[in-house]
């Protein structure tokens, strides 16, 4: 018997099940197997490839330069370091909002290519031919709504969503389709806590929030925010659980110091 066989994995039913019991779900972010194998043994339940990779990993400005090719990369290197909790990617910009066959195809590569999960898309009703041909090939879907970063440009700011009657409205609707087209969870990031709370008692499917408020049924963190790796990105949702930035840099000029006074590497240290 292999060791995988022994741990019992996270699937969607699971967070399905974990809504219905009440069990708040777990979610951060991993684009590298070292995180991966840190982050699944830290015992969260899902793992989400997100295109913030380009972002963290790559330094772009926004998610929207990242490929299918880099987010398959990245997926493939999560698969590897995770035994039990489940794998989400995402579907990078341009690759599913228009066409649903290429939705389809896209997909298709980052099952196929990476042994992910499932899938995240962004948005609702415009995108509802795409997730359905996800659905119809057996691809578990997760949507995502309100600050939906692949539209940043749309929208023109990071500023919370949905605050007006009719935008708050559509959202309500949205999560109602994504629920109708079979859609597992779906991820609310950066709205009013009583307007996800609203969706989340209004929908059987688990609503994963950043920046969601307290009433989700789980909660999602990019893995380098929480653990203070990165000092310029502060939001008022985001708590740090380390303060990684001060610690690596430290560690990294007293490395400096030890190799420039000869202090490093010492008798014990050599061979
Ligand atoms: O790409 C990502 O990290 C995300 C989360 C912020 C939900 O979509």
């Amino acid at each position: 018997m292999s060791v995988h066989s022994e741990i019992k994995r996270v699937t969607t039913e699971t967070l399905r099940k974990m809504k219905f019991d009440k069990e708040k779900i777990t979610m951060l972010t991993a684009y590298d197997y070292t995180v991966a194998k840190l982050v699944d043994a830290g015992g969260v339940d899902a793992i989400l490839v997100g295109d913030s990779a380009s972002n963290v990993m790559a330094g772009h400005e926004t998610t929207l330069p990242i490929t299918l090719d880099q987010m398959i990369y990245h997926a493939q290197s999560v698969v590897r370091g995770v035994s039990r909790a489940l794998v989400v990617v995402d579907l990078p910009f341009g690759t599913y909002q228009s066409d649903p066959q290429m939705a389809l195809h896209s997909a298709v590569r980052i099952m196929k290519e990476s042994g992910a999960h499932a899938i995240k898309i962004e948005g609702g009703k415009e995108i509802e031919d795409s997730i359905k041909n996800l659905i119809n090939a057996g691809i578990p879907v997760c949507g995502h709504l309100g600050l939906t970063p692949q539209s940043i440009y749309q929208f023109g700011t990071y500023k919370v969503r949905a605050k007006e009657e009719e935008e708050a409205q559509k959202l309500i609707a949205d999560a109602q389709l994504l629920e109708k087209l079979g859609c597992f969870a779906v991820v609310l990031e950066k709205i009013p806590a009583a307007l996800a709370k609203k969706v989340t008692d209004s929908i059987s499917i688990p609503t994963i929030g950043i920046g969601a408020g307290s009433d989700c049924d789980g909660q999602v963190l990019v893995f380098h925010d929480m653990v203070g790796m990165n000092k310029g990105f502060s939001p008022k949702f985001l708590r740090r659980y380390l303060d990684l930035y001060e610690q690596i840099t430290g560690a990294v000029s007293q490395y400096v110091r030890d190799v420039k006074t000869s202090d490093f590497p010492n008798q014990n240290e050599s061979y």
